[in-house]
């Protein structure tokens, strides 16, 4: 695959063509428009890969994909590992408790390592916040940040984003309502970093104690942000509807005064979904926790695009995989 240098800045502008040329994915923040529409783009061709009575070809034969998780997942592991297979890639699994980790290796020491036994592309998970960005600067291995700490999260924004354009077209002007624990969510930040970018609406609600205050004090900065604790304006005339789990994990005091206020303030259920446009798609990331900040009657009803998301997570990442391996080549045959 070709080498690009760990030095490289090379930031695409709206005017260049669409090719990729960046090393590592680390936030959405770091994409423009052109990005975002080559990865889609490239979505629809891998969608189409998958549609194929055989869903696989031998683009990536010859790069080893490598994931390093050190903490759990279902969704993003288990779809990168497809996606890697997918494209003929060779596929190399690590956690943290089956790898060195448990014997005090370094996280520098383990990227070194899987950079030195031959993986082109690493795809991290890490509870500390910056974990990707730590790591990509001591490999020449592409690092595709699957998630670090409450800072981003940006394949899952990326498959978000494609299911909303799926469904309802153009993100422009469109209203997503995002409505929990936005202050712990990494999942949220890179979401709102990337409807930003592609013009869209953004509400976020919550109890003041779940939503970050960067969005309430940088009002003028971000005039497309509006930060609400009733669920009820919120939802009026929303497109989108996306809901968080509360993340316990990350919660270092408890600071919702009980589950059931929450509940009854904040759960979309039956009547509070009935506030948004009757178009409205409902989304969560994953793991839903039913019953507490989703009904199972809304997260499995017509509304509910969930499945859909997941779904989706296996061809994003078949793109993104694609586009870091070969850069400039043609689109499978
Ligand atoms: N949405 C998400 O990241 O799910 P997993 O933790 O299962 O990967």
């Amino acid at each position: 695959m070709p080498t690009q240098s760990k030095s490289d800045k090379s930031e695409p502008t709206k005017s260049e063509p669409a090719i990729w040329l960046r090393k590592d994915l680390l936030d959405t923040a770091d994409l423009n428009l052109a990005d975002f529409n080559l990865i889609f783009e490239t979505t629809d061709a891998m969608i189409e890969v998958r549609e194929r009575p055989i869903a696989r070809t031998t683009t990536l034969r010859g790069t080893t994909l490598a994931t390093l998780f050190y903490e759990n997942s279902t969704r993003t592991r288990a779809s990168f590992e497809i996606a890697g297979k997918a494209l003929g890639a060779d596929v190399v699994n690590l956690s943290a408790s089956q790898s060195s980790v448990g014997k005090g290796e370094s996280l520098i020491d383990t990227v070194r390592t899987l950079e030195a036994i031959g993986a082109d592309i690493l795809v991290l998970r890490h509870p500390l916040s910056g974990a990707s960005t730590l790591a990509s600067k001591y490999t020449n291995a592409s690092v595709i940040n699957a998630g670090d700490g409450m800072h981003a999260h940006p394949t899952q924004a990326l498959l978000d984003l494609f299911t909303i354009k799926q469904h309802l077209g153009e993100l422009s002007g469109r209203k997503i309502v995002i409505v929990g624990d936005i202050l712990h969510s990494r999942v949220a930040r890179s979401n709102i970093w990337a409807l930003l970018t592609l013009g869209a609406q953004i509400t976020l609600c919550g109890p003041a104690t779940l939503l970050p205050k960067y969005f309430t004090q940088h009002k003028s900065d971000l005039q497309n942000v509006t930060v609400t604790t009733n669920l009820k304006t919120a939802l009026s005339n929303a497109d989108v509807v996306m809901t968080l789990r509360l993340q316990k994990e990350r919660q270092r005091n408890s600071i919702i005064p009980s589950l059931s206020e929450y509940i009854r303030n904040y759960q979309i259920n039956n009547d509070t979904i009935a506030l948004a446009k009757s178009t409205a798609i409902v989304m969560h990331p994953g793991p839903v926790n039913a019953g507490f900040e989703i009904s199972q009657e809304v997260a499995e009803g017509k509304q509910s695009v969930i499945s859909a998301q997941v779904t989706n997570g296996v061809a994003i990442r078949m793109a993104l995989l694609y586009l870091f391996a070969t850069r400039t080549t043609d689109f499978p045959a």
